[in-house]
């Protein structure tokens, strides 16, 4: 995506939100199969983690698209507690070609438990949930990305 010529405001914003009910796979496919399609439309990219009856999602798209997209996200029913964590003005994506990567965060994710072991996303600062984000992605494991 050229967006560098265009004077578009671009932005990422990361959320964490607890699941309603169980967390499956099936539940979280549900939930992107519809959004995959409607991202592509839009624009929107970023990752979905799922695990430890938490979401952690990063947005990456048109500040107006991305406002609205949270504002929907919020009152979906199939999560609750939806906090921002971070919104930040960015000159790239960081995420440009997947609609929507999901990770799945393991119960007993060692990476978490060794390297985060007090990660608790609610309380942490939002730059570390993104890094810790990003650091799952680097580390390509339970990854199932769908591209733009
Ligand atoms: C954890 C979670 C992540 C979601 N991610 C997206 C997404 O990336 N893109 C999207 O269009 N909808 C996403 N949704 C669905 C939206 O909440 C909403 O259902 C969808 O945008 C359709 O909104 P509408 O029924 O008001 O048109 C997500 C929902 C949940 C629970």
């Amino acid at each position: 995506m050229d967006e560098t010529r265009q004077r578009i405001q671009l932005v990422r914003l990361l959320y964490v939100s607890r699941a309603v009910g169980p967390q499956t796979t099936a539940v979280t496919d549900s939930i992107l199969s519809v959004a995959q399609s409607a991202n592509r439309q839009r624009g929107i990219t970023g990752v979905l983690c799922q695990g430890q009856g938490l979401y952690l999602q990063v947005l990456e798209g048109e500040r107006g698209v991305i406002n609205a997209l949270y504002n929907r996200i919020t009152q979906d029913r199939r999560h609750q507690d939806v906090q921002l964590l971070l919104l930040e003005e960015i000159s790239q994506r960081r995420y440009a070609d997947w609609a929507m990567a999901h990770v799945l965060l393991a119960d007993d994710d060692p990476m978490v438990q060794l390297h985060h072991p007090e990660f608790d996303p609610y309380s942490a600062p939002g730059a570390s949930v993104l890094k810790m984000v990003a650091d799952l992605v680097a580390k390509g494991e339970r990854i199932r990305k769908t591209s733009v």
